[in-house]
């Protein structure tokens, strides 16, 4: 049977965090148990239907050496811990996770790493510091319409001059993808808040996305993307 380390078990599950959370994704990341199983690549890879890989991929060309990064949310797998290794010891990893059992699992896996702390917060709230690279990586199909604007808004407020928000997520498939039908049914009955990516680009969620370039790359036939806004000006 899958154990549960003590430093997990003693954690609030379900302690300040948003109703959204509560009531759509508990199993999911409020549930220590269920966390720790699905905190795997494999299970990450299996979700993804493959594409886990190159979306990651995508996302950490996106980091360099020294750079300062604010991460909107703790990603099951190995992403943050890449990124924190990508930026090195000169870096910065400022992560956050509005639950504090993903923030602990964060912490846990970004252990020994200087560069990086984690802390317990909203992605819309995410504080006053300007960073190199804001990421967002499977988050706002995770969130009702309007916590998807708070974010969006809030993370591009974050972004210093020359810098840029990264932002990988679902994306409306082709209109003859043959898993059209297959992730409407899934989003409707396990997704709730997803669907509504099909119908929005995230560079309209946010508000001053003029003083951005944006740049966008789908994936898997258009069922996912990688939308980048670059900030105007130079670090
Ligand atoms: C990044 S999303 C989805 C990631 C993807 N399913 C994966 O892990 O591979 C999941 C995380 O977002 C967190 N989360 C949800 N709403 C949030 C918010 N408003 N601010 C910060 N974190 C949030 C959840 O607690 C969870 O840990």
């Amino acid at each position: 049977m899958l154990q549960i380390p003590d430093d997990l078990r003693s954690i609030p599950a379900v302690h300040a965090v948003p109703a959204y959370l509560k009531n759509t994704y508990t199993w999911a990341y409020l549930d220590p148990r269920n966390a720790r199983l699905l905190d795997n690549e494999t299970i990450v890879g299996i979700i993804l239907f493959g594409n886990h890989v190159r979306l990651r991929n995508a996302a950490l060309a996106e980091f360099s050496s020294g750079q300062s990064v604010l991460q909107a949310a703790h990603v099951y797998g190995t992403l943050i811990p890449e990124i924190a290794r990508r930026i090195g010891p000169k870096g910065s990893l400022d992560a956050m996770d509005v639950a504090p059992l993903q923030a602990a699992l964060c912490r846990r896996k970004l252990w020994g790493m200087k560069q990086a702390r984690v802390r317990i917060a909203d992605a819309s709230k995410p504080g006053d510091g300007l960073y190199d690279v804001v990421s967002c990586y499977f988050l706002l199909h995770e969130v009702p319409d309007d916590m998807k604007q708070a974010i969006v808004t809030a993370l591009l407020q974050r972004v210093a001059p020359g810098g840029r928000a990264v932002f990988v997520d679902y994306h409306r498939p082709a209109r003859l993808h043959p898993m059209r039908g297959f992730y409407r049914k899934l989003f409707e009955r396990l997704e709730p808040f997803a669907l509504s990516m099909w119908d929005h680009e995230i560079r309209d969620l946010g508000a001053d996305a003029a003083a951005f370039e944006w740049t966008k790359e789908t994936f898997f036939g258009g069922v996912f993307q990688k939308t980048v806004a670059h900030r105007r000006g130079s670090i």
